[in-house]
């Protein structure tokens, strides 16, 4: 038997994480051979519901799960963690900006990496969730200088799972299909669903599809999915969250589909011209437990204008949190 991986989880007691921790627990992110112990952290108003979360994890009997640790304080929730997802942050409130919630956010994440720095596993493999999460992960990074920097991820997977459904029922074909989608930029309305390398059934999909509904209705009907979600169900996307979460660190940590590669908010190396260190969305492919951005895709010039659009809101983003950098 393998020994345990210790899996930090923030916001433990909220929407995305009743559908998350026992999908981990079950064996779909690590594998059906990889123990867990699972921390996790709340704030103390909801330790209640979190110790409730933690009965149920109990009484599925789980034969992964070695233990299950309930707390509110980071430094315990953080100690040798060898995989944190970062899904704890407030929800917008009613009549806050983007601004107010970035600040407010930001706040959590330069608190929880000071002390991610201090406890965790240097090679802590990090994916924000909690919204801002690309400039979450930003904060994050500055404040954990010590830990494996490359390590710092964002979510935009789930929007990577939403582009292939749209484009699978445009086409009329099989998700299965569908391989080499993109998503560049930030996880928020300014990102860049992106078919240009897409193939379905190994041909390029963009002949597959009007060049039009793939300018005009795809990119806006993929960013805007989640406000459409909100809309209709009257709360934020929960289970499709937790489902790319898990897709995101499984395939970082067990491999990428041969033949595909998968969107992942991860810190610049200046690849495709975007500012280093800033998280942005790339393709990449996953092997080896690392992840590698793929190189030399020949970006049309919409595409580019629309990359550097998301660029530069990360950067107007960055602005307005540099107190806490
Ligand atoms: P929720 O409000 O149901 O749960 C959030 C939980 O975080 C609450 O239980 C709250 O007590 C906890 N929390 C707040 N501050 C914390 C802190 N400092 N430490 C630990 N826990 C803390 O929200 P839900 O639906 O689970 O969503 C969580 C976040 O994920 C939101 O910011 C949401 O915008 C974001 N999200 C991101 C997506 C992405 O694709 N990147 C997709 C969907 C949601």
């Amino acid at each position: 038997m393998k020994e345990p991986v210790r899996v930090t989880v923030t916001g433990a007691a909220g929407q995305i994480c009743y559908s998350l921790l026992f999908r981990i627990a079950s064996g779909e992110m690590l594998g059906k051979d990889q123990p867990v112990i699972l921390n996790l952290l709340e704030i103390t108003p909801a330790l209640k519901v979190c110790e409730a979360v933690a009965m149920e994890l109990n009484d599925c009997a789980f034969p992964l799960v070695k233990d299950v640790v309930v707390t509110d304080d980071p430094a315990v929730a953080f100690k040798d963690a060898k995989i944190g997802l970062m899904v704890g942050a407030k929800p917008r409130g009613p009549g806050m900006e983007r601004k107010d919630l970035i600040a407010d956010n930001g706040k959590i994440f330069s608190s929880l990496g000071k002390v991610i720095d201090q406890v965790a596993d240097k090679d802590i493999r990090i994916c924000v969730v909690g919204n801002p999460a690309n400039t979450n992960a930003f904060i994050l990074a500055a404040n954990a200088p010590s830990i494996n920097q490359r390590n710092i991820t964002a979510l935009t997977r789930l929007d990577h799972n939403r582009a292939i459904y749209q484009l699978a029922e445009k086409s009329g074909s099989d998700i299965a299909s569908v391989k080499k989608m993109t998503i560049w930029g930030n996880h928020s309305v300014t990102q860049v669903p992106d078919i240009s390398f897409t193939e379905i059934n190994g041909a390029n999909a963009a002949d597959k599809v009007d060049a039009t509904w793939a300018k005009e209705e795809f990119i806006p009907t993929v960013a805007k999915r989640g406000a459409a979600v909100i809309a209709a169900r009257g709360a934020s996307s929960a289970a499709s969250a937790a489902n790319a979460i898990l897709d995101h660190m499984r395939d970082w940590c067990l491999g990428s589909e041969s033949g595909d590669w998968v969107s992942m908010a991860v810190p610049s190396d200046g690849s495709y011209g975007v500012e280093k260190g800033l998280i942005y969305s790339y393709p990449v492919v996953c092997k080896d437990g690392d992840y590698e951005i793929v190189q030399d895709l020949a970006v049309s010039d919409f595409i580019k204008g629309k990359m550097v659009e998301s660029e530069t809101e990360l950067k107007e983003e960055r602005d307005t949190v540099s107190d806490l950098l």
